[in-house]
Formats: structure tokens, sequence, C-alpha cells
């Protein structure tokens, strides 16, 4: 039903003075009132690589109630290099730079294209158009990259490899922080086989940034993400019922966990929605990596977590690819997917 221009073509064809009405939403985006001060939590990484047993207890112990109370944290002196994570930003500026012409090549058609360019969430459900083009990319366990910047396969390479370092580790301090061994996710999720998905996403600046919306407010599927961004702020997380502006200390990730974590811990790790917002200014760029299963894993309650009593089990397996594609079905807004029994 719409004219299925990217964003960054739209704005580059000139004469752009109001937003098109297609991204302008009915009613304002900011129902929900603001929280300023709070912060979300820190996790220092290399406490949980080379820290005393003491100090790695304690911070497995921090992890586990920032998946509790948040769903949210920080991570620091996780050893990706500044210069790497420069590169990786630098490069997926260069590929939405490119021209429509060379990127129409990966204008995909389907979820599970290897890399796929596109605009919106998913132009034939949504009914307003968001502020954003996208580059997703899958990267594991079989690696692709689009050929074009021509280094960009090096540095996605490198990039995706110590992001997915990054968050095996995360899910050892996650698994002994409920409480299993420390390689219990790593185990029962076939993680060695597991699904990465890079998605770069670029939300240029946006003439009514009040009144359009960069990214809805959605939970993530998967276990984990990682998120890194260029200097650029605007995700917003919902936290017990505010949205809290997240301002990322630089060179930090952004950690979330992820629908199927939900579902793993039977409820008691939630996925926690959060949404991109605009500015008019400057255009930003967000590269998000998703942890998750194979795809054709079915993902229960682990039965460690369960209590026939008192924690019977809350949703119902599902395959990691079918839950994808349901959430591509349908329209992006909150938590609509998972199967509560
Ligand atoms: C997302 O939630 O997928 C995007 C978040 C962001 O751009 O910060
Ligand atoms: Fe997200």
């Amino acid at each position: 039903p719409f004219n299925m221009s990217c964003v960054k073509g739209l704005l580059e064809s000139g004469s752009l003075t109001s937003l098109p009405s297609e991204y302008a939403f009915p009613t304002s985006p900011d129902d929900i009132k603001f929280s300023q001060e709070e912060v979300i939590p820190t996790i220092d990484f290399s406490l949980l690589t080379s820290g005393t047993p003491h100090q790695r207890s304690k911070v497995v112990q921090d992890i586990g109630e920032a998946c509790c109370e948040w769903g949210f944290f920080m991570v620091i002196n996780h050893g990706v290099s500044e210069r790497l994570r420069d590169e990786m930003v630098k490069v997926c500026q260069s590929f939405f730079d490119l021209t429509e012409e060379e990127k129409r090549e990966y204008a995909g058609k389907q979820l599970l294209d290897p890399v796929r360019w596109g605009t919106s969430f998913n132009v034939n459900v949504d009914k307003t158009l968001f502020w954003r083009d996208y580059l997703k990319v899958h990267v594991h366990p079989h690696f692709h990259a689009p050929h074009l910047p021509t280094e960009f396969g090096d540095i996605s390479r490198e990039y995706c490899k110590r992001s997915q370092e990054v968050a095996s580790e995360l899910l050892r301090g996650i698994s002994e922080s409920l409480g299993l061994e420390a390689s219990y996710i790593h185990k029962t999720m076939e993680m060695e086989l597991g699904h990465q998905l890079l998605v770069v996403n670029c939300y240029p600046p946006c003439p009514q940034p009040e009144v359009a919306m960069g990214m809805p407010p959605h939970s993530d599927h998967g276990l984990l993400t990682l998120l890194m961004q260029n200097e650029i702020c605007g995700l917003q997380v919902l936290h017990h019922g505010n949205w809290v502006p997240v301002n990322p200390l630089p060179n930090a990730f952004l950690v979330n966990t992820g629908d199927h974590m939900e579902i793993v811990t039977n409820g008691k790790y939630r996925s926690v929605v959060h949404r991109a917002v605009l500015n008019n200014k400057a255009t930003r760029i967000s590269i998000a990596t998703g942890h998750g299963p194979p795809l054709d894993a079915t993902v229960s309650p682990a039965p460690e977590l369960i209590d026939s009593q008192s924690h019977p089990p809350a949703y119902r397996g599902i395959k990691y690819r079918e839950y994808m594609e349901l959430q591509q079905s349908k329209p992006l807004h909150g938590k609509t997917c998972l199967n509560h029994v």
C-alpha cells in the first residue's frame, strides 16, 4: 500500500518540508510518563572473565538483579576495542550511503533472506511507517554480508564474532544467576549452532520528530541483544511504567533480555519493551546483534525452573523460526507474540 522509498532516499529527493502523512502517528507517542532520574545498571564484564571468585559471584548476582529489575544493563570493559566499534559504525554508515541502485539488490522480500535492506518494520503490515531504514544480516551459524562496501564483510565478521563471545560469557553469568551451571543455556539452547542476526538501524533526521517514530514499542525475539550506537541517542526503555531514555556510556554494549529468555526462565527474566525516538538534527545509527538458539530449536521453559506446585510452566514451547515469522506477520507493537499457558 505504501510507496516503498527508504527514509534516506525520501530525504535526499529534496523538497521535504514537513512529515509525509504515512509517518504520522494518530496519537502522540508520548502518552506515558518520562523518568530522567532512573539509570540502567552497569555491569563490569572484566569481573566476569578475570575477577576473583568473590568478584565473579558478586557480578553474577548483579546481572541477575538487572535481569529481574530492568531486563536491560550496560556492559563496560568488555574487551571489544574502540577501534573495531568505530570501524563498524563507519562501515554501516557507508552501507546506507551507497546509492539506492547499489542497495536495491538487497531489498529483500523474505524474513530469512541472508542480507536484507528495508525500511520501517514490515511495510506489508505496518499501518503507519516508521522513520527507519535497516540492514539485517544473518551472521551465524552461516556468515553472510553485503559485498558493498568492500570492507563490510571483514569488519562485520570480526565485530559479530566478538559480540558473540561477549554474549556467550553473559549467558554463562545469567545461567549461574539462575542457580544453574554456567554452561546450562549454552548447552540446552545449542548455542554452538545458535542463530545470530545483525540488525543495523539508520534513523535520518526527521522534520517532525515528535510526530513520527523510529521503532515502535516492542520486545526482541531471541535470548540476548547487544546494542552499540553512534554518538546520537534515541533509545527508551519502559521501566515500571515510565519511559527511561538511555544515554549509553561511550563504547558500552547495551544488553537486553529477549522473549526467548523469558520463555526459558519461565518468566523469571522477562523481555522488556523499548522503542527508538527521533531527532531533527543528526542521523542515528544503532547496531544490534541478536543471539538466539538455532532456528529449528523449540524453546520451552527450563525443567529446572519449573515446579508443578509453585511455578508451573507459563509458556508454550515454540520453534524459534515460527516465533520470528509470527512477529513479522503483524504490526509490531508491544509484547504480542508470547504464548502464555
Ligand atoms: C531496536 O530496538 O531494535 C532498535 C533500538 C535502537 O535503535 O536503539
Ligand atoms: Fe529491539
